[in-house]
């Protein structure tokens, strides 16, 4: 019993320091914008973390800050920046329908609800895209960095969440929030 215990103890800990190993890298400032074509591909993002379900993607130029998710999930995915929970956080929303088209809206949490945003958000989104393939839908998004963050700041407040439906309605059937941790 003593040496399955003492396993299980090691294969926690090699499994926590893994974990904190894929998530230490910061988001940095480069010169390598991710193109926005609705589909990710193996090293087109500098940051990136793995979470229920759904992977969060994110890249940073001069002016651009690049996000993207792609979740197991036909129905719609989301992320929000600015703040931890849905109150506050400006979030990007959208689906792909059974026909393939794509609804997106910005929309702002207050409480636990979302509501359609002002120009001045929209004015933010330089540009998206959104594809659904093998069950998984994915949103890519390029936005004016600025808004979102702010100088010297050490992490980005973000939600993400994900919902089994082609619509901006129902509730999420996973959802989480978390800091992206910024580069000096
Ligand atoms: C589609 C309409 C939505 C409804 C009706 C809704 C409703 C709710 C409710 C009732 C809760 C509290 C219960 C729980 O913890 O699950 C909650 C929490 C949460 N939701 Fe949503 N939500 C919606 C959309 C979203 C979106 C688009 C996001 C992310 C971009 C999101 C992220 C979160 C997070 C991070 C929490 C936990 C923190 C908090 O309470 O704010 N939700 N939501």
């Amino acid at each position: 019993v003593k040496l399955v215990r003492t396993f299980v103890i090691m294969a926690t800990l090699i499994a926590a320091g893994t974990a904190a190993f894929a998530q230490s890298a910061a988001l940095a400032v480069t010169s390598t914008a991710p193109t926005v074509d609705g589909v990710v591909n193996a090293g087109e993002y500098g940051w990136s973390t793995d979470l229920k379900g759904l992977a969060l993607y994110a890249s940073r130029t001069a002016d651009s800050l690049f996000v993207a998710v792609v979740g197991d999930t036909k129905g719609w995915v989301a992320f929000g920046l600015g703040s931890q929970r849905m109150n506050g956080a400006t979030i990007f929303m959208g689906f792909v329908k059974a026909d393939g088209t794509v609804e997106f809206k910005p929309q702002e949490g207050r409480g636990r609800a979302h509501f359609d945003v002002g120009a001045g958000v929209t004015a933010t989104v330089v540009a998206h895209k959104m594809t659904e393939a093998d069950g998984k839908t994915t949103l890519e998004v390029e936005l004016k960095a600025a808004p979102y963050i702010a100088a010297g700041a050490a992490g980005l407040d973000a939600i993400w969440a994900m919902g089994s439906a082609d619509s901006f309605l129902p509730v999420h059937v996973s959802r989480g929030s978390l800091s992206i941790p910024l580069a000096k």
